[in-house]
């Protein structure tokens, strides 16, 4: 095979995701399923458990503790029927932080888990329109359906108005009685049955009879199987939903516009192999990235790649830093020298390590799509492009909207130096964001996080490493915006302060900012500022000291 057939049938085989729910949906359990299905493990269980965590603060030393099992869960790349799988791990409960929202950034795609009893909850919402914004594929999974749940079609109306995508029912759920009896595959014409007895028997091959395949939904074997009732309902189920819907665009799916939604039970590995087969099919491999020349086509002959994440080392004695790449274009190999775009400077990296699930291993080769860590000695931070020698830029990872913000007090005047250096090394680093009131007291800092486990790591640190003993006030402001003129107009800081029930700041780039104590201070705030754009991510304009 040539070099470029080479490259792009290994690119072809990348599937590059992410499962984003609540927590409790099921996302620990379908994780497993998956690599169980990849043949990576062989019983379920053995999926480090995440509960029983008891805050933050001990959280976060037990993820240090267990280092080397969240930095290998934290990215996993297992096979699976011919393809190569990257998932990367979406952090919620006490972990949930900005880099939460950053690996976003670093996939292709992604599976929405819900929970049929719940419908979408609040950490769904968010991580979802973070890849709504990126227009990324999203699959929906409805889990938990051995479980009583709502109604389907409450299900499907809730996530086209709440999270305003288009949703097609791949697979609908099939009912006896009202008890849940299998789904029925709407493109394939077959019917999965859902068997209570064969899951509590069979842990690995699960619930699941194998599907047979039907005429249409008045097939009479279907009257046996669901009864008078349940044969009826799903006739009219299936009819509503093709009044409701077109055919399946699969173009519309690519533009993160209509999510194909399939229904299941994780734990009983039901619905599951229906899922995964279509989600295969229809998940793209790698595709091109925007960088500051243009598009970087994923089979360039040049290795590209960014920075999404950078673990810093609590250790005291191992200062490094791991550093997760993503790799953009073409084909990384151990020793290439990479050019480190925003320094200028060529590198060796060091030990670049592959997150393969059932180990860490050195990189001999990775491709477009895949993820590698290399160490990091202080010279990274988010959003770096790395390239062969190229001199593009990957678009910048933004800063999202934080909910958690602090007064930050320095129980240390006499160490006010290296606290200054110390708060913005970090917030250079994206481990927390960083504001100045633009008008308050002289040297007043405020910090902004997504999660609150980012505040802790951040005074832990400040002691650490910088030697300096803080305090972290909390405030009541709850939403911050990013504040932007309408094309054509300048920003009036002055009427800001004015109009805004709100703190008017700057981040660490001199961006203008309003912390909010709630939402509806935003929807008001644009009402009393036609000309003024409230952005959840930073795009802003720079405005200096004074200027009104
Ligand atoms: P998370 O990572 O999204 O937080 O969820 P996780 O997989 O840990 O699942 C949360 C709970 O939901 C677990 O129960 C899990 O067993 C259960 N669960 C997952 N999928 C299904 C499903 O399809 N049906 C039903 N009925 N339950 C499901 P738990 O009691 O909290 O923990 P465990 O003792 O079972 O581990």
């Amino acid at each position: 095979m040539s070099d470029i057939k080479h490259l792009q049938h290994e690119i072809g085989r990348r599937r590059t995701f992410a499962i984003i729910s609540h927590p409790d949906a099921g996302k620990t359990t379908l994780t497993e399923k998956l690599l169980l299905f990849g043949g990576v493990i062989q019983l379920a269980g053995a999926v480090k458990a995440k509960r029983g965590r008891a805050n933050a603060v001990s959280d976060w030393m037990e993820m240090e503790r267990e280092r080397g099992i969240s930095i290998t869960t934290s990215v996993m790349q297992f096979p699976y029927e011919g393809l190569e799988m990257n998932l990367l791990d979406t952090p919620g409960h006490a972990d949930f932080s900005e880099d939460t929202y950053r690996t976003l950034h670093a996939v292709d795609g992604a599976v929405m888990l819900l929970d049929c009893a719940k419908g979408v909850e609040s950490q769904t919402s968010k991580l979802f329109r973070v890849c709504k914004h990126r227009s990324i594929p999203i699959f929906t999974f409805v889990n938990k359906m051995d479980r009583p749940g709502r109604d389907p079609f409450d299900l499907v109306g809730e996530v086209e108005s709440v999270l305003g995508i288009g949703v097609f029912p791949i697979t609908w759920p099939i009912f006896r009685s009202g008890t849940f009896r299998g789904v029925y595959h709407r493109l394939d014409k077959r019917v999965y049955l859902f068997d209570q007895e064969l899951a509590k028997s069979s842990a690995k091959s699960g619930a699941e009879i194998a599907p047979f395949k039907i005429s249409g939904v008045d097939d009479p074997m279907l009257r046996t199987e669901l009864g008078e009732e349940g044969y009826a309902q799903l006739q009219e189920d299936v009819e509503l939903l093709e009044v409701a819907g077109d055919e399946f665009d699969r173009e519309r799916f690519l533009a993160g516009e209509v999510s194909p939604m399939f229904f299941g039970s994780a734990i009983n590995n039901f619905g599951l192999k229906a899922f995964l087969n279509t989600f295969c099919e229809l998940m793209p491999s790698p595709g091109p990235h925007e960088a500051n020349t243009g598009t970087i086509a994923a089979d360039k002959d040049e290795f590209s790649g960014f920075i999404f994440k950078i673990q810093a080392n609590m250790n005291r004695a191992h200062r490094d830093r791991l550093a997760f790449v993503r790799i953009c274009s073409g084909r990384f190999r151990r020793g290439i020298k990479v050019h480190h775009v925003r320094t200028g400077r060529d590198i060796r990296l060091a030990n670049p390590t592959l997150f393969l699930a059932k180990e860490r291993s050195l990189v001999d080769e990775a491709y477009a799509g895949d993820v590698i860590g290399v160490f990091d000695t202080g010279i990274f931070e988010i959003g770096d492009t790395l390239t062969e020698g190229s001199k593009f830029e990957f678009a910048r990872i933004p800063n999202f909207a934080p909910e958690y913000f602090s007064r930050l007090v320095s129980l240390d005047p006499l160490r006010r130096k290296q606290l200054t250096r110390g708060i913005e090394q970090l917030a250079q680093e994206g481990t927390v964001q960083l504001y100045r009131p633009l008008r308050g007291l002289a040297g007043e800092m405020i910090l902004g996080a997504v999660g609150e486990l980012q505040m802790e790591v951040t005074k832990y640190r400040l002691q650490d490493e910088y030697g300096v003993k803080v305090r972290l006030d909390r405030l009541k402001y709850q939403v911050a915006r990013w504040v932007r003129p309408k094309e054509d107009k300048t920003l009036d800081v002055e009427a800001l302060h004015r109009e805004c029930p709100g703190l008017v700041v700057l981040d660490v780039k001199e961006r203008p900012v309003v912390l909010f104590e709630r939402e509806w201070a935003v929807g008001f705030s644009e009402e009393r500022l036609p000309d003024v754009i409230f952005d959840e991510t930073a795009q802003g304009v720079v405005v200096r000291d004074g200027q009104s």
